[in-house]
């Protein structure tokens, strides 16, 4: 049986489609040829087909702990026993993880909490508007910050869209569209210039303070700093979208490690292991526009919002972030995975940049330096996806997308490490030796 597909994963693939436009029920799971995964525990997935992959895609970036987490699945069964979503009133589980938040992300005085990142941005947006009373938002080419319209601009463009309005959907206003401008991710002197030329229009800059949706290109020292400066200075709020930065690189998110504070920040994906939870932290005074508090003039509402399996999942997830080494494990994990890619990179002489900070690492086939979306394009996608395929054939599941990063969790061990790299080493011989 071919190790890239086999008969079930293709039979019910085939299924998929019959109901489900295109096969999946969100489009960057879209995989060729098909595969459809039925297990996971710890660093490993199980397909249809019973063939075992050590997963680094965590499912862009969840799974930090790792799939099926004990502590976690322990906490949900317990919650699920008794609670129940209420939608009246807040709930135990809610003010836990608000107080957790609030002691550890250091921009959190106030926090609400939703379902998905996309819902957190899209709230923290039409805040940020609220109190400013300004319409325009400043993105950066190349980072993504979900499927709202104000922020899917500019993601994956093609060269040639670059430098101009790249919507990422057919449906967009025309004035949404006009309202969102994209500056280059490191490129301070060019946000200073909109922010003067849109005088007093501009509600917010959104950021990822670490660009993985480029796979992981850096924050330039003094950028995000830069950014707080200028956002200040003109009047506009500064937003780090932490959805995979928080908890995966810091209790705080990679704001308690760069020391710069935002007046938003919005959380997802690890916040809760793989159970849905989303969080907006501020400062109160943005925070309270919200009309969740009497008086406020912005509309915050969700059936599922602060849901309890999800809160529970978050609290079991902070509880571990808190109590065991977890970033010290996956850190050290991560140097060994990039110090042993980079040095058979540069023994075999692909030409490649092995790119990363803790847990996340990401190879872009070309030279450096990697600092905006620019420079990413010289990344040749052609091979990125062969060497990951080649790798899934090895039992080593990375998605086979340009620019997507991997991630290592608390359940990677640094054997899973070594024979990543040994499997590395025989791909990128048949790539680029032989
Ligand atoms: C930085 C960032 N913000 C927001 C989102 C949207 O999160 P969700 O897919 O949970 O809606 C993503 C998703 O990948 C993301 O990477």
């Amino acid at each position: 049986m071919d190790r890239l597909t086999g008969h079930a994963c293709e039979a019910l693939f085939d299924k998929a489609c019959e109901w489900i436009p295109g096969g999946v029920t969100s489009s960057a799971r879209k995989l060729s040829p098909p595969l459809v995964f039925r297990e996971a525990h710890g660093a490993y997935l199980t397909d249809a087909d019973g063939r075992r992959y050590l997963d680094y895609h965590a499912a862009f970036g969840p799974a930090l702990l790792g799939h099926n987490h004990p502590a976690v699945n322990r906490r949900v069964i317990e919650t699920l026993d008794h609670a129940s979503l209420y939608g009246a009133g807040p709930t135990e589980l809610e003010i836990e993880v608000a107080r957790k938040l609030h002691q550890h992300v250091p921009c959190a005085e106030k926090v609400q909490l939703c379902t998905s990142g996309s819902e957190a941005v899209f709230n923290a947006v039409r805040v940020a508007r609220a109190f400013a009373g300004r319409t325009k938002l400043i993105k950066f080419q190349g980072c993504y910050h979900g499927t709202y319209d104000s922020v899917l601009m500019n993601v994956a463009s093609a060269p040639e869209k670059i430098g101009r309005p790249d919507p990422g959907s057919a449906g967009i206003l025309s004035a949404v569209i006009e309202n969102t401008l994209v500056s280059a991710y490191n490129g301070l002197s060019e946000v200073e210039q909109a922010l003067t030329a849109q005088r007093d229009q501009v509600a917010a800059v959104i950021v990822e303070p670490i660009a993985h949706n480029m796979g992981c290109v850096m924050p330039k020292p003094g950028f995000l700093k830069g950014l707080r400066d200028l956002a200040t200075r003109h009047g506009a709020l500064l937003i780090f979208d932490e959805v995979i930065s928080g908890f995966r690189h810091h209790l705080g998110g990679y704001q308690a490690i760069c020391g710069v504070r935002p007046d938003l920040a919005t959380f997802g994906k690890a916040i809760a292991n793989g159970f849905p939870l989303a969080a907006i932290c501020g400062g109160a005074e943005v925070m309270d526009h919200f009309n969740s508090r009497p008086g406020g003039d912005t509309c915050f509402a969700g059936t599922y919002h602060g849901h309890p399996l999800g809160c529970a999942a978050a609290l079991a997830t902070l509880d571990m972030l808190e109590h065991e080494p977890v970033h010290e494990h996956i850190f050290r994990l991560g140097e060994r995975l990039r110090n042993g890619l980079r040095e058979i990179h540069g023994r075999l002489g692909t030409g490649a940049t092995v790119a990363g900070f803790g847990s996340v690492f990401t190879t872009y086939f070309g030279p450096g330096p990697f600092e905006n979306y620019n420079d990413c394009l010289r990344s040749d996608a052609a091979k990125v996806v062969d060497y990951r395929q080649r790798l899934i054939a090895r039992g080593i599941f990375e998605m086979p997308t340009n620019l997507k990063r991997g991630h290592i969790g608390y359940s990677h061990t640094e054997a899973d490490i070594d024979r990543t790299l040994a499997a590395a080493d025989e791909v990128l011989k048949e790539m680029f030796v032989s």
